[in-house]
């Protein structure tokens, strides 16, 4: 391992310049001033542009209060029906009372967050290309926080067991999670495998603030809804989540961007990627490149999960061999794999639960890797607004498919019957009359039972 010895903070530096931090009275900046980074509870935020990240996760967690309340007022009017079941009673009216208290619990988790502050506009926001993805919720990963804490042992130790055999007698040094999510795996090595420094880091505020809280010795209850819950008393579960012991020095959750990863080169000795080099929207052999440039010489790359890349360029989702050859290409020895059927998600208040065949990795840092370049959440055309926009084909196909459902749509009166409505169709010839029928009932089908499905927050 390396024998440099730069420890916390300062191994920080700018996702925007790249300059190093430093600590002022008013907390973490740039050397050159123009980026500010807040801290929430303590924990820095790390974004490229703090104000706008932070912002966007504040509209979510609006929008997930908005429905929580919304949830909870839809069990109540049902409550009001007469005709129930005691036991369907007595299910809602758990629901009900759990829903209001976990509106309440994560309301107060996420406070550091600060609801009511203005946020930075959309534009700088844009212009930094830093855009959240938009299918990450607060809630996407509400799951692991309870194997994490609360039930996990027995997926928490044969996770921790798998990588210490890819680990073996090598030092941890310096440590990086990244997408360290809930945390537990994070937290294991840094207990039991003794590492300098771990640095947790994932854009997810609701993970890394509930993170943060049980590492410094609190108890955090949040319920649990499990997918299938095994009886009436398990649709909601009051869960008391604590760290099973002390936390040793030197672990610090960070909220930040693993695609734009907030430290000087080569800061880490070990760098661990737990199930989630296939879930970024990036290809893997820029990952990989970037994550090398994170470690100093000599350094190891420890991944561990599964592998099941779904970007939208084929080439891109690389399967098992594919990943080991990259891993050469990006200045790393092959690297060592080591599999195991785990639980994943067992939960014993649920019917549901998984196992998987996680593959752990490691490979070791020979070469120096070129940079890869910069990440971009978008194009040019959406940031700058003034190049022009290009006819994909999958932008192509939403045109038509819009114009029909809009038809459709203002066809529906409340009188009109299917047959009346294909009619019309094929009269602005948009389609034969069969052909019209088939794909309005097609569309009708799904707008009636998208409206029939309940939702989980
Ligand atoms: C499948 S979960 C795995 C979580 C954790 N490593 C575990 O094993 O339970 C993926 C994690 O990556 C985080 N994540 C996704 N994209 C990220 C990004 N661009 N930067 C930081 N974290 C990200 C998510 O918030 C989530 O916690």
């Amino acid at each position: 391992m390396n024998a440099r010895t730069t420890l916390w903070p300062d191994i920080l530096a700018c996702p925007r310049t790249g300059e190093r931090l430093i600590e002022t009275p008013e907390g973490l900046r740039n050397l050159g001033g123009q980026v500010q980074f807040p801290r929430l509870d303590g924990v820095p935020a790390l974004f490229a542009e703090p104000e706008a990240s932070l912002g966007e996760w504040r509209d979510r967690l609006h929008l997930l209060l908005v429905q929580l309340d919304q949830h909870a007022q839809r069990l109540h009017g049902t409550l009001g029906q007469d005709a129930l079941l005691a036991a369907t009673r007595e299910r809602l009216t758990r629901l009900h009372a759990a829903t209001l208290a976990h509106r309440e619990l994560l309301a107060d988790l996420l406070a550091p967050l600060e609801l009511a502050t203005r946020r930075a506009s959309a534009q700088t926001h844009l212009a930094l290309r830093t855009r959240l993805p938009s299918d990450q919720w607060l809630t996407s990963y509400y799951a692991n926080i309870h194997r994490d804490w609360a039930w996990g042992d027995a997926e928490n130790e044969g996770s921790l067991a798998l990588l210490r055999q890819v680990i073996g007698p090598a030092k941890l040094g310096r440590t990086l999670v990244l997408g360290a999510g809930a945390g537990r795996l994070a937290w294991d090595v840094h207990q039991q495998l003794s590492p300098s420094l771990t640095v947790a880091l994932d854009f997810n505020p609701l993970l890394v603030l509930l993170l943060a809280r049980l590492v410094r010795g609190d108890t955090v209850a949040l319920y649990e809804f499990p997918i299938a819950p095994r009886s009436i008393s398990d649709h909601a579960i009051l869960r008391e989540l604590r760290a099973p012991t002390p936390t040793r020095p030197e672990f610090h959750p960070v909220l930040g961007d693993a695609l734009r990863p907030p430290f000087l080169p080569g800061s880490f000795d070990t760098v661990i990627t737990p199930w989630v080099i296939d879930i970024l929207p990036e290809a893997a052999h820029l990952q990989l490149a970037r994550i090398n440039n994170l470690l100093a010489s000599e350094g190891q790359w420890l991944h561990f999960g599964s592998l099941n890349f779904n970007l939208a360029d084929p080439a891109m989702n690389y399967s098992l061999e594919e990943t080991l050859e990259l891993a050469g290409a990006a200045g790393f020895t092959r690297p060592e794999t080591s599999e195991a059927v785990l639980p994943y998600m067992c939960s014993p208040a649920s019917r549901h639960g998984r196992s998987e065949r996680v593959i752990a990795m490691r490979a070791k840092k020979i070469a120096e890797a070129s940079a890869p370049p910069r990440h971009t959440a978008l194009p040019d055309w959406l940031v700058t607004g003034r190049a022009p926009v290009p006819l994909l084909p999958a932008f192509r196909d939403q045109a038509m498919a819009t114009r029909i459902h809009l038809f459709i749509i203002e066809l529906i009166d409340g009188k009109r019957s299917l047959r009346d409505m294909a009619a019309l169709m094929e009269q602005q010839r948009l389609m034969t009359r069969d052909e019209a029928e088939e794909s309005i009932r097609g569309f009708l089908i799904r707008l009636f039972e998208d409206a029939q499905r309940g939702q989980r927050y």
